[in-house]
C-alpha cells in the first residue's frame, strides 16, 4: 500500500516503527467525525473555487460511501495507512479515483485530526451530561425517600451531629451538578474551530472559515493557527473534569463501602450489584463501588499522563501529541461506566433507619445540650466545658446521653431544666439547624424543591 507522503522516501518504512507510530487501532474511533469534517471541508473548498462544483459533488458522494461503509462495518482500517485521516482519503481515492486526493488541499492532518477531536468531544460531553443528570436524579430521589431517615454526620470519622439522611445525598448532587458545570466549561473550550489552520501557519487557499464553523456546528473560529493546532488544552480540561467527577463517585462509593459493612450497617446493597467470595461462603463485596473507587485512579494518571506529553513540547505540531487520544478516550469511557454503576447503585440502596437512628443519637447530641446553655446565657467555650465533663462522666458510667436525668444534669449546671431533656432527640437537634443550607427539614425541603426544579423534575 503506497503511503499519502512517500514522494520523498526511498525506502520503505520499518515495519516495528509503522507498528509504533500508528494510530488507527484507536484513532478509528474518530472514522465519522472525520467523515463529517471533510463533508464541510469539500463544501469550503467548492465555495472558495479551489474545486470546481462537479468535483464537489463526486467528492461528497464517495465521502457518503465510505461513511456507509465504515456504518456497516465494511471500512477495513490499514495499520500502514498511519491513522483514521489516511485510512479514510485512501478509502475515498478507491471510490471515486484520483479526484479523491483532492479532499486534502488546503488542510493538513494538524488541524485536521483537532478538528476531528472537538467534533467527537461535543457529542460526548452532551452524552456524559445526560449520564450525570441521571445520576443527579437518582440522588434527589433517594433525598425524597430519606427525609426523615436520621443519620450521624461523621467529622474525622467520628460521630458529629444528627443530619437527615437526605442532606448527605444533596450534598452529592450539589458536587455532581459542579462537575457537571466544569464539564460546561470545557466544551467551550471545545467549541471553536481549528480547522483552516494548516499544519502551523494558515492556508494559502481563500477558505472561509467562519462558514466552515457554521457547517460544523462551532461558535467560534481558533484565532491563531500556530495555536490551534499546537494545543490539547482543551483535552486536559475534560480530563480534569473527569477526574474531579471520579474523585467525587470514589468518595462515595468509599463512604457507602463503609455504610454497608456489618459494623456500620446503615445501608445494603442489592445482590444484583455485589460479587461473592471464591473461598468465603458468608461474603457479599462491594466490588463495584471498590472498582468505582479504584478507577479514578487511571482519571488521574491520565490527566498527568497528557500533562506530562504536552510539557516542553515546541509550539506548534509534534508527534507526541498523538499520545492525547487513549487517556481521553479511557477517561470518558471510565467515567461513563462509573456513573452508571453509581446510579444503578443507588436505585437499588437499602436504608437501615433503625440502626441509622440509634447512631445519630448519643453524644451526637452534645452539640445542642452545649447551646442549650449558651441560650440560657452561658458563654459558649464554658458552656462546651460543662457538657464535656458530663460526657466524660456518661462515658464511665457506661450510659448514652439520652439516659441522663434531670438530676445529673443539673449536678453540672445549675441552668439545665426540664426542656433540656426534650433536646436528647436527633430530629429536635437536626431541626433546630435552620440556616439556609442547613439539615433542618424546612431547609432540606428547599433543597429538594430547588434540585427538582433544576434537574426539570416537576
Ligand atoms: N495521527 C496523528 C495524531 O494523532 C495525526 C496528525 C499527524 N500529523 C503529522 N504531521 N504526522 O496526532
Amino acid at each position: 500500500m503506497q503511503k499519502p507522503w512517500e514522494g520523498r522516501f526511498k525506502e520503505k518504512t520499518e515495519k516495528l516503527l509503522e507498528r509504533f507510530t500508528q494510530s488507527v487501532s484507536f484513532d478509528k474511533r474518530l472514522a465519522l467525525q472525520d467523515i463529517k469534517q471533510s463533508l464541510a471541508h469539500v463544501k469550503a473548498l467548492g465555495k472558495a473555487g479551489v474545486i470546481s462544483k462537479e468535483e464537489e459533488e463526486v467528492l461528497k458522494l464517495g465521502l457518503l460511501k465510505v461513511k456507509e461503509d465504515i456504518q456497516e462495518g465494511r471500512m477495513e482500517f490499514l495499520e500502514e495507512l498511519e491513522d483514521v485521516h489516511m485510512n479514510i482519503e485512501r478509502a475515498l481515492i478507491e471510490k471515486v479515483g484520483d479526484v479523491g486526493g483532492k479532499v486534502h488541499t488546503a488542510r493538513s492532518r494538524n488541524d485536521q485530526v483537532v478538528t476531528d477531536e472537538k467534533l467527537f468531544l461535543k457529542e460526548e460531553i452532551g452524552k456524559l451530561q445526560r449520564d450525570l443528570k441521571e445520576l443527579r436524579i437518582a440522588l434527589v430521589r433517594l433525598a425524597e425517600k430519606t427525609l426523615d431517615v436520621l443519620i450521624p454526620s461523621y467529622t474525622h470519622l467520628q460521630r458529629a451531629q444528627p443530619i437527615r439522611l437526605a442532606h448527605y445525598f444533596l450534598a452529592y448532587r450539589e458536587a455532581f451538578l459542579m462537575d457537571s458545570l466544569r464539564f460546561a466549561n470545557a466544551y467551550r473550550f471545545v467549541d471553536s474551530l481549528p480547522l483552516g489552520s494548516g499544519a502551523s501557519a494558515g492556508v494559502d487557499f481563500p477558505i472561509d472559515r467562519f462558514y466552515v464553523a457554521e457547517e460544523l456546528g462551532f461558535r467560534a473560529v481558533i484565532r491563531n493557527s500556530l495555536y490551534a493546532t499546537a494545543e490539547r488544552d482543551f483535552i486536559l480540561d475534560v480530563l480534569y473534569a473527569c477526574a474531579v467527577c471520579g474523585m467525587h463517585l470514589s468518595r462515595l462509593s468509599e463512604d457507602l463501602i463503609i455504610w454497608s459493612s456489618e459494623e456500620f450497617g446503615f445501608v445494603s446493597l442489592p445482590d444484583r450489584l455485589c460479587t461473592g467470595s471464591s473461598i468465603m461462603p458468608q461474603k457479599k463485596n462491594p466490588d463495584g463501588l471498590e472498582l468505582i473507587r479504584g478507577k479514578t485512579g487511571r482519571l488521574y494518571g491520565n490527566l498527568i499522563s497528557l500533562l506530562t506529553t504536552l510539557k516542553g513540547l515546541p509550539y506548534a505540531y509534534n508527534r507526541d501529541l498523538q499520545e492525547d487520544k487513549e487517556p481521553l478516550f479511557d477517561s470518558l469511557d471510565t467515567l461513563k461506566n462509573s456513573v452508571a454503576v453509581m446510579t444503578l447503585v443507588l436505585e437499588g440502596l437499602q436504608i437501615k433507619e433503625e440502626r441509622t437512628l440509634s447512631c445519630a443519637g448519643g453524644f451526637a447530641l452534645a452539640t445542642d445540650l452545649a447551646n442549650y446553655l449558651v441560650l440560657k446565657g452561658l458563654p459558649f467555650r464554658q458552656a462546651h466545658k460543662v457538657v464535656g465533663s458530663l460526657v466524660g462522666y456518661l462515658l464511665e458510667k457506661g450510659k448514652r446521653l439520652e439516659e441522663v436525668s434531670l438530676e445529673e444534669l443539673k449536678e453540672f449546671s445549675e441552668l439545665f431544666d426540664e426542656d433540656a431533656l426534650k433536646l436528647l432527640d436527633p430530629k429536635v437537634c437536626a431541626d433546630r439547624r435552620k440556616t439556609y443550607g442547613g439539615t433542618s427539614k424546612e431547609q432540606v425541603l428547599v433543597q429538594i424543591e430547588n434540585a427538582k426544579r433544576e434537574e426539570g423534575m416537576l
